[in-house]
């Protein structure tokens, strides 16, 4: 079996075993470190973590919960460095239940732990540094930040910025916005930014959508039974005193991690919607077109198309590049060609006899006019990235357990899909601007059972669940991370890792490289430039039934009595320093 594995792909590495452990796992011959854990130093005033006394002020200067997507940015700035750079870590959620003593799912918190809650959002930029092999964060590093939901201030921008619905009480601008909220994954940009995503804004506001925003709410999911209780606390989180605060959320972030004082934008030109992640295209012509999900069930895949080149020769001209920009949405046909619909506004439905009076409520309204213009209800759009390589772009859907049988299509076949696939877009000519692409199924995922489908050669081990995020290494091969959610618990098996070729003979068949401790999912994967190291982000470690803070199915990493499981970012590195997966 080993031969054959061996000639079918060009991964060099023994499969980790399928499994459901206390701890992390990684194939033979590497080693998976941890970097940083949630609560750990990040400004170099923070206090030491102590999970029985943690307050809003300490967190503030801490690593935040649930760490997401990880961006490596070199320094210094503009070079190819792989053993110094700066790592920006999103924080996607909290879970109360796992951060504090005594607290379930039912518990009604104390302002103090919603405000540390609060405080765990947003992002952390850290610098770190690999010497004698060994990855460190840099104490009291110039750049260090801790962007937060409850302080950071940014600035909308684009179209959409001062229109009348994103005016509140507190901003008659309708441009200034207090943090960001449920980033989950991003893309790191060629002119040295990070976007990051605003994805389940929802969740946060409370209230009975009514008055003239209220199909709006609906369409986002805003409901009376919101899933924080920060509307408790703060009225900004309430949408009968604020109706118009959660069209502040949905967008598109642009960070510039190398100005620690820079204010974060959010690009309403990307559209508003449950933005999974956002990651950049640049033609040979300097053609920017930016790619991203909608992370819902039946919701859509989109490209942005900026309508200024980028100067490579002198990025920091694209500043402020994804301002402008026409923004399309995915029509997928049974015949495997896919047409990029625009969201123009006055064409077509996108006008004031359907409500939208001007282009900034096709941005606010993206996917009222996405479903207008017909486009393809997809199994959850997570990572949608370009193979920096082979130029061509794979879509991670996730799964989708509503389809019915009556719902089919070519691009998503599987009635009560758990298991989720792989898609893969070609762009005519590599011209990522065209209306028209094709696109191919590149793998079902899965088991036989599931009706999945791999490449021929694909192991037991490398069958995985539930595709999220991506990533590319050097030689074009595709990095799979999964979320299962409570299913990898029900499964006894851990989400991770796993690589594949999309070329030759080992074409979609993954090979399983890492797995999570229990109740974990596998988010952020990221390579150093030269691919010696694959930063990885375990998100939610503990988060099984039964489990909490005082009784947690794992203790990882610290494995010590009274500490909780911690989010962490992981550095993965060969034994030998050699290149990820050979
Ligand atoms: Fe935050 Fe789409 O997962
Ligand atoms: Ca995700
Ligand atoms: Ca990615
Ligand atoms: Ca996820």
């Amino acid at each position: 079996a080993h031969a054959a594995d061996a000639a079918a792909t060009t991964l060099g590495f023994t499969e980790v075993p399928v499994g459901y452990t206390t701890a992390d796992a990684v194939a033979p011959g590497y080693s998976a470190d941890v970097l940083i854990r949630w609560g750990d130093k990040v400004l170099a005033d923070a206090p030491a973590f102590d999970p029985a006394a943690q307050t809003a002020d300490g967190q503030r200067r801490q690593f935040g919960y649930n760490n997401d997507f990880i961006g490596y940015l070199p320094l210094p700035a503009g070079s190819d460095a792989s053993d110094h750079g700066l790592l920006v870590v999103n924080h996607e959620y909290t879970s109360a239940d796992m951060m504090f003593a005594g607290v379930t799912a039912d518990t009604q918190l104390n302002e103090a732990q919603v405000a540390v809650e609060i405080a765990a959002h947003g992002q952390s930029v850290i610098e770190v540094k690999r010497s004698n092999g060994k990855w460190a964060v840099v104490e009291g590093s110039r750049y260090a930040r801790r962007i937060d939901t409850g302080t950071t201030p940014m600035v909308l921008t684009g179209p959409a910025a001062g229109h009348d619905r994103l005016k509140t009480r507190d901003d008659a601008t309708g441009t200034q916005v207090i943090g960001t909220i449920n980033n989950c994954a991003g893309g790191v940009t060629p002119w040295g930014t990070v976007l990051v995503a605003e994805e389940n804004f929802h969740g946060y506001f409370a209230g009975t959508p009514t008055g003239a925003e209220a199909a709006n709410h609906k369409r986002y999911g805003i409901t009376d039974e919101p899933w924080y209780q920060w509307h408790r606390f703060d009225a900004r989180f309430n949408i009968d005193a604020n109706p118009t605060e959660p069209n502040r959320f949905g967008w598109i972030v642009e960070i510039d991690p190398y100005d620690p004082a820079s204010m974060p934008k959010k690009r309403t030109a990307l559209g508003r919607m449950k933005h999974e992640a956002a990651n950049v295209h640049v033609g040979d012509d300097g053609t920017v077109v930016v790619y991203m999900g909608d992370d819902e069930r039946f919701e859509y895949l989109y490209r942005f198309i900026a309508s200024a080149k980028l100067d490579r020769a002198n990025p920091a001209t694209a500043r402020d590049i994804l301002d402008d920009g026409r923004l399309s949405v995915a029509k997928f046909s049974d015949d495997g060609a896919l047409e990029w619909l625009p969201l123009d506004w006055g064409q077509g439905p996108l006008t004031p006899a359907n409500g939208f009076n001007s282009a900034a409520d096709v941005l606010i309204e993206t996917r009222r006019a996405a479903d207008l213009l017909g486009a393809t209800r997809m199994d959850r759009p997570e990572d949608v990235e370009p193979n920096p390589v082979t130029g061509k772009v794979y879509v991670m859907l996730t799964n989708n357990n509503k389809r019915t049988a009556d719902q089919l299509d070519a691009a998503n076949p599987r009635a009560k899909n758990e298991t989720g696939q792989v898609i893969e877009l070609t762009a005519p000519d590599g011209d990522h601007t065209a209306s028209r692409f094709t696109w191919d199924m590149f793998l079902m995922a899965g088991k036989p059972e599931d009706g999945a489908v791999y490449g021929a050669g694909t192991t037991e081990a490398g069958q995985l669940y539930c595709p999220d995020n991506c990533a590319f290494d050097n030689k074009g091969r595709l990095w799979i991370t999964t979320d299962q959610g409570s299913a990898a618990g029900k499964r006894q098996i851990a989400d991770g890792v796993y690589a594949t070729d999309t070329t030759g003979a080992g074409r979609a068949v993954p090979r399983h490289f890492y797995r999570v401790p229990t109740g974990a999912e596998m988010c952020g994967p990221c390579f150093t430039p030269d691919n010696t190291t694959l930063f990885v982000a375990v998100q939610h470690p503990g988060e099984d039934k039964g489990s909490s803070f005082d009784t947690p199915s794992t203790r990882w990493p610290d494995f010590k009595d009274g500490v909780p499981p911690r989010p962490s970012v992981v550095a993965i590195t060969k034994a030998d320093g050699g290149v990820i997966g050979g």
